[in-house]
């Protein structure tokens, strides 16, 4: 199992960028399902969890390859005539937002068979809203051996709404909305960049979906959909974790392709506590204080502060000039890395939702082991600040959702290596 070993060494300079997204990725390559053919998707970045969605497709028998060049990265995926509509225990077990394909299956090929995906590290994370949505859809649903098997001859349009705010929830159900007879609103949608890019896909592919980014999604149902060519758009958590990293070491970085609209909550936290940002031609750049100044975070729904940059900023105010207090309001035990980053000499309590983080001015080198995908990366980023070495384990974490962050960091500046174990 590889680990990074930081040596924490100052300030972070320079230029970097933010890759193709992964959760939009994830929906976009799901949403392939829908209409027979070649789709060519550009910007797809290479992480652990879209390999596992690529094998989720392939194994139920579409094509897939990936042809990459130095600045892109491109994906083709080919929909033949016939699918196998079942998404094993086996892949899903690895990565929840397998489930995503749920409703393109039943959609396009009228019965999908996709194994209930368990609890994790951050929460339980049912899928009662994503099989509610679908049923409302027409849809019959019935759970078996651990799958939920889900069958309808034609979906027809309906109104869903929402008990609570789900992002692959809001992304099933619209691209199954998509090949149903008629009209379906969706109330209480997820209103993420992400929900945003899939519309924008889908729409490409000839639906006719509007009002996504709001919290009502019209969708009105078409006939077929056709192959689609499409970039991806920049992740904004990758680009609001290394923004983190300049703020954290009193740095001074640009990150190209960052895109302001789609970070407005954590670029106004980053000012708050005293980071210098401004939004470049094409990018965000941050410069850090020499110690930031505390401040308290709620985590909240798009355009709330994201739960997913919740961990990497709680690293940056454990080196605060006070005491901050954090609410995470999406996930229940979403504060796994708390325990870890005290090894590193934070000083945090947690407790239910509530974390109080007082700031210290020194942070100490230690072996961590890294929880889940962006627990690791608040560690990393603590590891750029302590002194001496932080060695992070269980790295296989944070290459889900990173594409090679330490490179990144080491280019500009960072003393990080990998160490293959
Ligand atoms: N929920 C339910 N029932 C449902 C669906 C969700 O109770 O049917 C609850 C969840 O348990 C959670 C809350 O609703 O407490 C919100 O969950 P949501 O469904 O919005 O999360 P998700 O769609 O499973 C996506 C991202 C996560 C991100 C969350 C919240 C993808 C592939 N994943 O998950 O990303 O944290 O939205 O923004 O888009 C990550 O990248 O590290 C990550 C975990």
């Amino acid at each position: 199992m590889d680990s990074i070993l930081i040596t924490g060494n100052g300030p972070l300079k320079g230029t970097t960028h933010a890759s193709g997204a992964k959760n939009a990725a994830l929906p976009i390559l799901a949403s392939s399902l829908l209409a027979e053919g070649t789709h060519t998707f550009r910007n797809v970045p290479a992480l652990a969890d879209v390999s596992t969605m690529l094998k989720v497709l392939t194994t139920m028998g579409a094509k897939s390859e990936r042809l990459s060049g130095k600045k892109s990265s491109i994906c083709e995926i080919e929909v033949g005539k016939k699918v196998t509509p079942e998404a094993p225990y086996e892949l899903v077990k690895t990565m929840r937002a397998s489930v995503l394909v749920l409703g393109p299956l039943v959609a396009r090929w009228g019965r999908a068979r996709v194994s209930m995906p368990g609890g994790c590290a951050i929460g339980a994370r049912p899928i009662d809203q994503h099989l509610k949505g679908l049923a409302k859809l027409g849809a019959e649903i019935e759970l078996h051996e651990g799958y939920v098997e889900a069958r309808a001859k034609r979906l027809k349009g309906g109104t869903v709404a929402f008990d609570l705010i789900t992002v692959t929830g809001t992304e099933n159900v619209m691209m199954a909305a998509s090949l149903a007879k008629g009209r379906t609103i969706i109330e209480n949608a997820a209103r993420e960049p992400e929900v945003e890019e899939l519309a924008r896909v889908l729409n490409k592919m000839g639906a006719r979906i509007s009002g996504a980014g709001t919290d009502v999604i019209t969708i009105d149902g078409v006939e077929g959909l056709k192959p689609v060519d499409h970039a991806i758009i920049a992740d904004r958590i990758e680009a609001g974790t290394l923004l983190c990293a300049a703020a954290i070491t009193g740095g001074d970085v640009l990150v190209q392709h960052a895109v302001p609209e789609h970070l407005e909550a954590v670029l106004h936290k980053l000012r708050e506590i005293g980071c210098k940002v401004t939004v470049e031609h094409d990018g965000i750049r941050l410069v850090g204080p020499a110690r930031v100044s505390p401040a308290d975070i709620k985590t909240r729904e798009h355009p709330g502060f994201p739960t997913d940059m919740q961990a990497q900023l709680m690293a940056v105010l454990a080196t605060a000039s006070g005491t901050s207090v954090i609410t995470e309001n999406i996930f229940e035990n979403r504060f796994m890395h708390v325990a870890e980053l005290r090894r590193l000499g934070a000083d945090i309590t947690a407790e239910g939702n509530t974390a109080v983080v007082r700031g210290q001015a020194k942070l100490s080198g230690a072996p961590v082991m890294a929880t889940d995908l962006r627990a690791s990366a608040s560690l990393v980023l603590a590891g750029l600040k302590a002194e001496g070495k932080t060695l992070v384990g269980r790295v296989y974490h944070l290459d889900r959702g990173y594409e090679r962050l330490e490179k990144k960091l080491k280019a500009l500046g960072a003393n990080i290596r990998r160490v293959k174990g």
